[in-house]
C-alpha cells in the first residue's frame, strides 16, 4: 500500500469537527474538576453534572479528540476473550460483575439516545470474537459460556457472514456500533446548556489534593474542586505508580467505502494475525464504510507504515479491491490485570479519581466509568467498585507475571537503549533525508534530531520528559514515540500524548 493511500485523518473526526470552545482564562471553583474529555471524562462530567454538581471539564486539545477520537467504535460488552479470563483469574463473579456493568453502560447509552435525541448512527449489531485456529476453539467456547453466565446473550458458532470461514466465534446479540464524536459532542452541548462548564485547548499541569483540591493549567489558571477525576487516558498525576501497572498498544485503522451487499453485518473481533477487527458504517450513496483495525505494537518499536501495508493487504485479500479512504492509528493501555483501573486515583485519596486501562475497550469502559465515579463522589458503591479499584488487593499476585514482563521490557528499553552504540545507527545529521528522524550522539548528547518536509532540522533531546527513556522516530506518523510508556512527542517536541507532560527539551545542533 503506498503510504499516501487515504487521508490521513480520523474519519470520526473529520466528519463531526464540531464548533471550537474556549480556553479557560480565569479562576474558577466548582464541586467537580474532570481532566480530560474524552469517553471517560465526559462521560463522568455528564453522570456527575446528573446528580446536581456543578462541573469544569478541562481538556488540553479538543473534545474526544484523544483515543476516543480515533478508536473503532463498537459499544459492545464483548470484549474478545476477557470473560473467561476472568473467570480463571477473578473467578465467576469478577467476570460476572464485568458483564454486568459493560452492560449496564451500553444500557445507559442507549437511554442517552433515545432520551436526548442524539443522532449518532446508531445501529444495533452482534458482537463476534472468531479465531481462524481450530487449537484455539476451546478457548473460544469457554468464553461463549463465561460471557453468557456474564450476562451477555452470547452463543458459540462456527457460522459468520464474514468474507471467509471460521474455527469458531462467540456471537453476542444486542450490541451496538456508532459515531463516538457525533455522540460525545451531542452529550458535551447538552451539558453545556445545563450549566456544565467545558474548556478546550486547556492543559492541566499541577493537582495540589486538599479540600479543596487546586489543579492549574499550563496557562497559570486555577481550579478550584472538592473532587477531582484524572480522565487524561494515560493518568498525568499518576502518585501510586500505576504507570507500573500499565503497557500502551498501538494499532493502526483503515476505512473503505465497499457495496451494501459486501457488509459483512456483524462487529468483529480476533486475537489471531496480530489482531484483526473489524466493523462498517453508514456511509455514502447507500455503501458502507469498512472499518478495519490491527496490527498491534509497542509505540516506540515500529513504524506505523509497515503495518498500514499490512492491513490494507490482509483487508483487499478478503474483501477485494478497496479504495483506502483514511488511515489512522491510535493507542490504549493494556492493565497487568485485564481490568480497567477506575476509581480512587491512590491510596490515600480523598476526593482525587482515576479512570484509565481499558485495554482496547474504553467506549463501553469510559460510560461505566462515568456511572462509577459518580456514585463514588456521590458516597455510593456499584457492586463493581472493588473490581475496577486500582488500589485491589491480590492484584500483585495476580498480575506479577505481566507486571514482571512489563517492567523488564521497560528496564530494556531504559537501560539497553543506552548502551546500544546509537539507535540512528551511528548517523550523522546530513544522513537524515527529509520526513526522516534518528537519534543521534551530539558531543555529550543524544539528540532526537528530524527533518521536516520543507529541509528543515528539528533537534530534541531524546530523554522523554516522563522518566527519561529513549524516544524512536516513527517515520509514518512523523512523531517521536517512548517504548516505556508510550509518551509522544511532535517533530518541535510538543506533547502529543502522555504520560509526559512537557515537552522534549529543544537541542542546537
Ligand atoms: C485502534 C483502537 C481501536 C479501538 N476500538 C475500540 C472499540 O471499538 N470499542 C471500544 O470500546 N474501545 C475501543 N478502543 C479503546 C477506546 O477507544 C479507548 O479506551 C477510549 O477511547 C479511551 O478513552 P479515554 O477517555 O480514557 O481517553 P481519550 O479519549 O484519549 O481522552 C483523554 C483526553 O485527555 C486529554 N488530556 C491528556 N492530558 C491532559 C492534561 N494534562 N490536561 C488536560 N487534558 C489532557 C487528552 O487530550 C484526551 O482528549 C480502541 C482503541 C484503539 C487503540
Ligand atoms: S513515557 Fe515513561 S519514560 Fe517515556
Amino acid at each position: 500500500m503506498s503510504e499516501h493511500t487515504g487521508t490521513q485523518a480520523s474519519y470520526w473526526i473529520e466528519t463531526a469537527p464540531g464548533l471550537p470552545r474556549p480556553a479557560l482564562t480565569e479562576d474558577i471553583g466548582v464541586d467537580v474538576a474532570v481532566i480530560g474529555a474524552g469517553m471517560a471524562g465526559l462521560s463522568t462530567a455528564w453522570e456527575v453534572a446528573q446528580s446536581g454538581r456543578s462541573v469544569a471539564v478541562l481538556e488540553a486539545g479538543c473534545l474526544a479528540g484523544g483515543v476516543t477520537g480515533h478508536t473503532t467504535a463498537k459499544l459492545t460488552a464483548l470484549h474478545s476473550l476477557v470473560h473467561q479470563r476472568l473467570r480463571r483469574t477473578r473467578g465467576p463473579e469478577g467476570a460476572r460483575l464485568y458483564g454486568h456493568s459493560q452492560m449496564d453502560a451500553l444500557r445507559r447509552a442507549a437511554a442517552l439516545v433515545d432520551e436526548l435525541g442524539i443522532d449518532c448512527d446508531w445501529e444495533d449489531a452482534a458482537a463476534y470474537t472468531y479465531t481462524l485456529d481450530h487449537d484455539r476453539v476451546p478457548e473460544v467456547r469457554a468464553e461463549a459460556e463465561a460471557a453468557r453466565e456474564a450476562g451477555l446473550a452470547a452463543e458459540f458458532v462456527t457460522d459468520t457472514q464474514l468474507p471467509f470461514p471460521v474455527a469458531g466465534a462467540v456471537r453476542a446479540a444486542g450490541q451496538v456500533q456508532f459515531h463516538p464524536r457525533k455522540y460525545l459532542l451531542a452529550l458535551a452541548d447538552e451539558l453545556t446548556r445545563r450549566g456544565g462548564q467545558l474548556y478546550e485547548g486547556t492543559r492541566v499541569v499541577g493537582l495540589h489534593e486538599g479540600e479543596p483540591c487546586r489543579l492549574t493549567t499550563e496557562a497559570g489558571y486555577t481550579v478550584t474542586a472538592r473532587d477531582v477525576v484524572v480522565a487524561t487516558h494515560y493518568p498525568v498525576f499518576d502518585r501510586a505508580m500505576l504507570f507500573t501497572r500499565l503497557a500502551p498498544r498501538r494499532e493502526v485503522v483503515l476505512t473503505a467505502p465497499i457495496d451494501a451487499g459486501r457488509d459483512p453485518h456483524g462487529m468483529y473481533i480476533t486475537p489471531d494475525e496480530n489482531t484483526r477487527s473489524l466493523r462498517t458504517a453508514p456511509y455514502r450513496d447507500g455503501t458502507r464504510l469498512l472499518i478495519v483495525t490491527g496490527e498491534h505494537f509497542t509505540p516506540g518499536t515500529s513504524d506505523s507504515g509497515d503495518h498500514f501495508s499490512r492491513l490494507a493487504d490482509w483487508a483487499t485479500e478478503h474483501f477485494g479491491p478497496l479504495d483506502f479512504t483514511y488511515r489512522w492509528a491510535t493507542q490504549d493501555n493494556d492493565s497487568t490485570d485485564t481490568v480497567p483501573l477506575v476509581g480512587p486515583l491512590h491510596p490515600g485519596s480523598r476526593h482525587t479519581y482515576v479512570a484509565t486501562g481499558f485495554g482496547g475497550w474504553g467506549l463501553s469502559g469510559g460510560i461505566m466509568a462515568g456511572l462509577l465515579l459518580s456514585a463514588l463522589i456521590d458516597g455510593r458503591k456499584p457492586p463493581w467498585t472493588h473490581l475496577y479499584d486500582p488500589r485491589r488487593l491480590g492484584s500483585v499476585v495476580r498480575e506479577a507475571p505481566a507486571f514482571l514482563r512489563h517492567q523488564a521490557k521497560v528496564a530494556q528499553h531504559f537501560v539497553g537503549d543506552r548502551l546500544t552504540p546509537l539507535a540512528g545507527g551511528g548517523r550523522s545529521v546530513d544522513d537524515i533525508a527529509a520526513g526522516d528522524g534518528a537519534v543521534i550522539r551530539v558531543g555529550a548528547h543524544l539528540c532526537a534530531v528530524s527533518r521536516d518536509q520543507a529541509g528543515r532540522v528539528h533537534a530534541l533531546s531524546a530523554r522523554c520528559t516522563h522518566l527519561g527513556c529513549l524516544v524512536a522516530f516513527n517515520r509514518a506518523e512523523q512523531a517521536w514515540e517512548c517504548p516505556c510508556h508510550g509518551s509522544r512527542f511532535d517533530l518541535d517536541g510538543r506533547v502529543l500524548q502522555g504520560p509526559a507532560t512537557r515537552p522534549l527539551e529543544r537541542r542546537d545542533l
